[in-house]
């Protein structure tokens, strides 16, 4: 009760945050003028005296505002866009190392040339980061017309490049990336032995576009390197060839567990023969160099005893192919681990495989916790506030719209069953247009849609979109279906499905609760 009334009084936390920022952009807006007088080669000549200002000890806190306006400037030259002001504060935002949410269409291409502009201006690399390489590089190639006209070099770094074009992009002042790319990158720097050698130089500033997609969603991906082993065919051979020589008092299976365990015979038996043969290292089998032996002796007994050919796997052209226990389909290209495949390739006396060992691994997580200052944007990043500053340390800000917002934003509904989704509305599908076209309307009708035409997951009520923040339909290229001017729901990928969002996620934000943002009327009136 006592909330609600300063809440109105005062407004909402959110409110009073983003209203802190409006006196600079205020001062932006003074600057404007002045600026626009000025020729190309003067506006581009701010550039060197910011970095000459930065170099003497200017913090780009205080560059903020003369190069902000800067930047809008060269936009209105370059793109004939002009920065809206919540567009201003969007980059403010990102310079504080926040997440901005801003509604999907805000522009968040656009915001993130304010901070990355600014903070390039201290040379130490500032890295934009999309969720895919076709972003990746329309972003740096729209954008690059502003950085480019500024005097800044921006790179991007796509799938297929080889070392010195990565390293040729990390140095430039701005780098576009994708997440995959980026962290790889870091992963094979530390596998090279030379300095010289590696392409990143550096993780001080990075913009995370699709925050929440990057940073929540796939947050625990562990990005692996692997590397084969040393050929060791012939140990596995020499092993396989110990098994036919023991009896069935030598071993013990446990059909459960699916393992054979050698008993205290058929240890001393082993022993004595690997003693003959040279291969037992030290005296006794218990010994620490010999616990690798003793291990692909057990897995070679598994091989012999617990695995059946034709029943858990087949030979077919040199390759031992696992059959799926469960479907009975064949599983190419899939293989045991710690060489339990090469037992079975051994006792089927076929061409023996190396093994592959992880050499380097990392997460998203912990790649992107390495940077100075991390920032992120997104449409939707409230539902995950929690989760943000509990991992990340990093707060969400909701940017009010530019316009007041014509476009429903309804929320998910999950249904357990078909049926009682079917039971749910009785609406039939007529085509829809696209969130671009929607947007330049007034007054949008409703629209219908089918439920059906979604698997599991749906609407109730009828809505103009899923959930209209979905990442993965701003990952599509111009050319996608729903570029032109009418489309079905049904050939739009679903927020869930495309990122196959977790169910928690789905009820999280079923309870997230869109209120009109007055504030965002009150920022424009
Ligand atoms: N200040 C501006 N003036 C004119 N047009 C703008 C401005 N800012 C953005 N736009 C236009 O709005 C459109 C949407 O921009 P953009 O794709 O960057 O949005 P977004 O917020 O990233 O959306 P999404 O959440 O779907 O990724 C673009 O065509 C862009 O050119
Ligand atoms: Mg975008």
């Amino acid at each position: 009760m006592i909330g609600a009334v300063a809440r109105k009084l005062f407004g909402s936390a959110n409110e009073r945050r983003i209203r802190s920022y409006l006196p600079r952009v205020g001062e932006i807006n003074a600057l404007e003028k002045e600026l626009e007088a000025l020729s190309d080669d003067a506006l581009k000549a701010r550039t060197v005296d910011f970095k000459k200002q930065a170099a003497d000890g200017t913090s780009l806190d205080d560059l903020l505002v003369p190069a902000f306006a800067t930047v809008r400037e060269a936009a209105k030259r370059t793109l004939g866009q002009r920065h809206f002001d919540v567009q201003l504060i969007g980059g403010m935002i990102l310079h504080d190392g926040k997440i901005a949410e801003m509604k999907t269409g805000e522009g968040k291409t656009l915001v993130a040339t304010l901070p990355v502009y600014l903070n390039a201006i201290s040379g130490r690399g500032v890295h934009v980061v999309t969720v895919n390489d076709y972003l990746a590089k329309r972003d740096a190639d729209w954008m690059g017309q502003i950085y480019n006209f500024l005097g800044l070099s921006v790179g991007v770094i796509v799938h297929g490049l080889d070392d010195e074009q990565r390293k040729k992009a990390y140095d430039c002042d701005i780098t576009y990336g994708t997440n995959n790319e980026l962290g790889f990158d870091y992963l094979r720097d530390n596998m090279k032995y030379r300095l010289e050698d590696m392409v990143q130089r550096g993780h001080i500033y990075a913009i995370v576009d699709e925050v929440d997609s990057i940073l929540v969603d796939e947050a625990r991906t562990p990005l692996i390197i692997s590397g084969p082993l040393d050929d060791r065919s012939e140990f596995y051979n020499t092993i396989d060839g110990y098994i036919p020589q023991l009896d069935k008092t030598d071993y013990e299976v446990d059909e459960k567990q699916r393992t054979v365990t050698l008993t205290e015979a058929g240890m001393e038996k082993l022993e004595q023969r690997l003693r003959a043969a040279g291969q037992l290292k030290g005296d006794s089998l218990y010994d620490v160099e010999n616990v690798s032996v003793v291990h692909h002796v057990n897995q070679a007994l598994r091989a012999h005893k617990l695995f059946q050919r034709d029943k858990d796997y087949i030979v077919r052209n040199g390759e031992v192919v696992i059959i799926d226990e469960f479907t009975g389909r064949m599983m190419p290209g899939r293989r045991y681990s710690e060489g339990l495949h090469q037992a079975l390739e051994a006792k089927e006396h076929q061409p023996i495989q190396p093994e592959n060992q992880t050499l380097a691994s990392i997460t998203f997580q912990n790649y992107f916790r390495m940077y100075e200052k991390l920032a992120g944007m997104t449409g939707t990043a409230l539902t995950e506030a929690d989760e943000f500053m509990d991992i990340y340390g990093l707060e969400v800000l909701e940017v009010p719209t530019n316009m007041p917002l014509v476009r429903l934003d309804d929320d998910d509904e999950v249904y357990r069953t078909a049926t009682s989704r079917a039971g749910s509305s009785t609406i039939s599908p007529i085509p829809m247009r696209s969130p671009r076209s929607i947007r330049a309307t007034t007054a949008p009708p409703r629209p219908r849609c089918s439920p059906s035409s979604m698997p599991g997951i749906t609407s109730r009520k009828p809505t103009l979109f899923h959930k209209p923040a979905c990442p993965a339909r701003s990952r599509l290229p111009p050319t996608w279906p729903g570029a032109g001017p009418t489309f079905s729901l049904a050939a739009m990928p679903t927020c869930a499905s495309a990122r196959k969002l977790p169910i928690s996620r789905i009820r999280a934000s079923a309870r997230k609760v869109h209120a009109p943002t007055r504030f965002a009327s009150r920022l424009r009136g």
